[in-house]
């Protein structure tokens, strides 16, 4: 059976797939590989959190589930002076986004490696964001939501894309009941692009 992209360390044998893109305006050079998430290509979830991003005038993003890095390179590369942390279980794709922060100059951000919030347990961000590993079970997905508030500063928000096929609308549902509201703020491709604030009722 293929080994899944969540694995913690990957045994696959290595298979190193170059990813340039284009995002934003910026050029981006990205080192994939074999036992990480879309290899070789950008995935169009991603694509497409990355196109409706808004950072604003922003201190702090975390990337959860960072995979090779893409979302949190591009984060760090369109905010202005924030600083950025990615972070994966997945020890392979710890390593390339280490690798891929140096090759695309990237200063403001750091990786670290862990489960869930673990290795920001003391932090509070003013995004979150994530591609969220549904294949690794509701469980996962309901605490990256459920745990989000307590790691945004207040007004701060966490973005999630999903497909629409594979439970973006409950996926907005279990937003809501953790922030209160949630909206939809992109749609492409089968996918979208969700968004909560942290309001003073967040739970
Ligand atoms: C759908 S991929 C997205 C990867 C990358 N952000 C992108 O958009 O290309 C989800 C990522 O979450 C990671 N992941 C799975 N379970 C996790 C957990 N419990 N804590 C943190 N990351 C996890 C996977 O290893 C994978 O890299």
């Amino acid at each position: 059976m293929a080994e899944q992209y969540f694995s913690r360390r990957p045994t696959s044998r290595r298979a190193p797939a170059e990813v340039r893109v284009s995002i934003r305006g910026h050029g981006f050079v990205f080192t994939s590989d074999a036992g990480v998430f879309s290899r070789g290509r950008l995935d169009r979830g991603t694509e497409l959190l990355l196109e409706a991003l808004d950072l604003g005038a922003c201190e702090s993003v975390l990337d959860l589930g960072c995979g090779y890095g893409v979302v949190g390179i591009v984060a760090a590369r369109l905010s202005d002076g924030g600083r950025v942390i990615l972070t994966d279980v997945n020890k392979r794709a710890v390593a390339l986004a280490r690798w891929n922060l140096q090759a695309n100059g990237i200063r403001n951000a750091e990786v670290r490696m862990g489960g869930l919030y673990a290795p920001v347990a003391d932090l509070r961000f003013d995004h979150i964001l994530c591609n969220p590993p549904l294949r690794a079970g509701r469980a996962i997905v309901d605490r990256i939501v459920s745990e989000a508030p307590d790691h945004l500063h207040e007004g701060g928000r966490l973005w999630l894309v999903a497909r629409t096929r594979q439970g973006a609308d409950s996926l907005r549902a279990r937003m809501a009941s953790a922030f209160g509201v949630a909206e939809i703020v992109r749609r492409g491709s089968g996918y979208k692009v969700l968004r909560a604030t942290k309001g003073p009722d967040a739970s």
